[in-house]
């Protein structure tokens, strides 16, 4: 059984009060969805604000990044002790908006280990470009990323792992996929797993998408057996559009 799981994205956006207000009102909306797990992820310096307002609810907290270190002469780097330390349960890795700086699947998978090791469940990003799409790449790429980023890890290692398929095109574009593309790809994804970590693994990983969902499109990516939930950006910086969301979660075919 794949209980949907809704992220909220905040990349670097809000400021200190409207963050803290969007947390209180998701706080209070969630109550409404007992069914689907809820994570806020908000920029660095709002987490522990953030953080004290989720602690004890059901909305977990969420970073959107780590440095793969527990502590040392990183200037401006934040370890994943200091994450779970201000409350974080989650960690979004590999998100393409970081790839595009220049983050490599081996420096995820890095990430990867040091949340592992923290304590922390990782979001693993993967997705493909246009480019990549258009000249038939997109197996070849979401391989090579899956199987880079979670190099390495033993079963009950992937079991605390989450990945989210944000194919880059989609990403803040208002172009989501079609839900048959999302989940021809996400279907994809469940069987390189189940080739090496078997299965039943497979059957419990949590899939995620991402990519310019909305209230409109959410319930039919939603619906698509291969989709766990959603991993979204720019409408998670409104409540009542991530609740809507959220919402649309409860139809998710978690098997
Ligand atoms: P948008 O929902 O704004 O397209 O962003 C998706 C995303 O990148 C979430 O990580």
């Amino acid at each position: 059984m794949r209980r949907p799981f809704v992220a909220g994205n905040w990349k670097m956006n809000l400021d200190r009060a409207s963050a803290a207000a969007l947390a209180k009102a998701i706080v209070e909306g969630v109550e409404a969805f007992p069914l689907v797990d809820v994570a806020i992820c908000p920029p660095f310096v709002y987490l522990s604000a953030v953080g004290e307002i989720v602690a004890g609810t059901r909305v977990g907290l969420g970073a959107q990044n780590l440095y793969p270190e527990p502590k040392g002469a990183f200037t401006g780097e934040t370890s994943p002790l200091m994450l779970k330390d201000v409350g974080c349960t989650f960690v979004i890795l590999g998100h393409s908006e970081r790839r595009a700086m220049g983050e490599s699947s081996d420096f995820v998978n890095e990430k990867v280990l040091a949340a592992l090791e923290a304590g922390l469940q990782p979001i693993v990003c993967v997705g493909e470009t246009l480019r990549q799409r258009k000249e038939n790449k997109t197996s070849a790429v979401i391989r090579r990323q899956v199987e880079g980023s979670l190099a390495g890890l033993s079963a009950e290692q992937l079991s605390r792992c989450v990945i989210a398929y944000e194919p880059v095109w989609a990403i803040g574009t208002g172009e989501n996929a079609t839900p048959e593309q999302a989940e021809e790809v996400q279907s994809e994804i469940r069987q390189l797993i189940g080739i090496r970590y078997g299965r039943e693994a497979a059957e419990s990983l949590r899939i995620q998408y991402g990519g310019s969902v909305t209230p409109a499109n959410a319930e039919s990516l939603m619906k698509m057996p291969d989709v766990d939930g959603g991993l979204i950006g720019g409408a998670s910086l409104k409540a009542d559009s991530f609740l809507a969301i959220i919402a649309a979660a409860k139809t998710c075919k978690a098997s």
